[in-house]
């Protein structure tokens, strides 16, 4: 197996960013409106996802959608009427804010290809095959919010080298109740925030959990994933699982977890997306009376029900 390559093909120049799921746990919110739309206070998921891969350098961005999901690709380009108008009335700071958002060929190619039936995460990311730049690939999904400076991909990619391993993802520990949700690695020992591992599995029982480390979603690739996505078996769920295609390269590429350094907020459920609205708002002045006030409530509420 070639752990050599050249500088050139070791860089991580795509993203692909799995975007086709329903988002059955957000209806009726998600019946006309993408869960990768909805928003952090203002701002949707998707577009911190967008930010985090443009600050982690990447050249390519490949959303794999869904048809009835075309309003993610109306989000990312620019929309160059609204901003006129913006302009007309005098919302410069606003047109400026979008025309910052929007994704500008000239500075990142953008691909859409739509994966028409939900078969799994692994099979959304084999959609993406012929749309990437050679070398790793990073993947990217949007539902885990991981907020903090420099970006969780960007500490993933300085600290990839295929040389320790191919395949790296990103975890964190979570408690035993909790793997069954999860990817875990088959972990074997720590090198910095690398964590060793000699495998990984896609959402085992917390008594067959190999460990406590979950894999959360950010993931940079060797390019040999797609041969091992292709022809891969349905596996947990009855679904194509990336996991599974990881785990079979293990021997071959190589594997490790990356302890990042942000917080990771599950905004694929309610109580992780109001977390994460509340983790923002009390980032800024303007809503600190409102987020006192919330916290406030819920205490209240809290002990009322005691
Ligand atoms: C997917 C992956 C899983 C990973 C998780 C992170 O599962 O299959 O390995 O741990 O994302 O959020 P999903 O949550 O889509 O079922």
């Amino acid at each position: 197996m070639d752990r050599n390559p050249s500088a050139q093909t070791a860089r991580v120049r795509t993203a692909i960013f799995p975007v086709a799921g329903l988002g059955t746990r957000f209806l009726p919110a998600t019946k006309a409106t993408p869960k990768e739309l909805l928003p952090v206070l203002d701002t949707p998921l998707i577009q911190f996802a967008i930010d985090e891969a443009r600050a982690a350098g990447i050249e390519r961005m490949v959303f794999v959608s869904h048809p009835s999901k075309s309003a993610i690709e109306r989000y990312v380009r620019a929309d160059e009427e609204l901003e006129a108008t913006l302009r007309e009335r005098g919302k410069a700071r606003l047109a400026d804010m979008l025309s910052d958002n929007a994704l500008d060929e000239s500075e990142t190619q953008i691909r859409f290809v739509m994966q028409d039936e939900p078969l799994g995460l692994g099979h959304a990311v084999l959609c993406a095959k012929d749309h990437v730049l050679p070398g790793p690939v990073a993947v990217i999904l949007p539902d885990d919010l991981i907020l903090g400076e420099p970006g969780c991909l960007s500490e993933m990619i300085d600290a990839y080298d295929p040389q320790k391993a191919g395949h790296m993802v990103a975890t964190m520990q979570v408690d035993e109740e909790a793997v069954s949700s999860y990817g875990v690695l088959d972990a074997t020992g720590r090198d910095g925030a690398l964590i060793l591992a000699k495998g990984m599995v896609e959402k085992p029982a917390p008594e067959d959990a190999p460990s406590r480390q979950a894999v959360v979603g950010r993931y940079v690739l060797s390019g040999k994933i797609f041969d091992d996505l292709e022809g891969l078996p349905p596996g947990a769920g009855g679904e194509i699982q990336l996991t599974d295609a990881i785990a079979k390269a293990v021997d071959g590429e190589g594997l490790c977890g990356f302890r990042f350094t942000g917080t990771r907020y599950d905004c694929g459920s309610k109580a992780g997306m109001l977390s994460a609205t509340l983790a923002v708002a009390s980032e800024d002045t303007e809503y600190h009376a409102v987020v006192g006030r919330t916290v406030e409530a819920a205490d209240v509420a809290v002990t009322a029900a005691e």
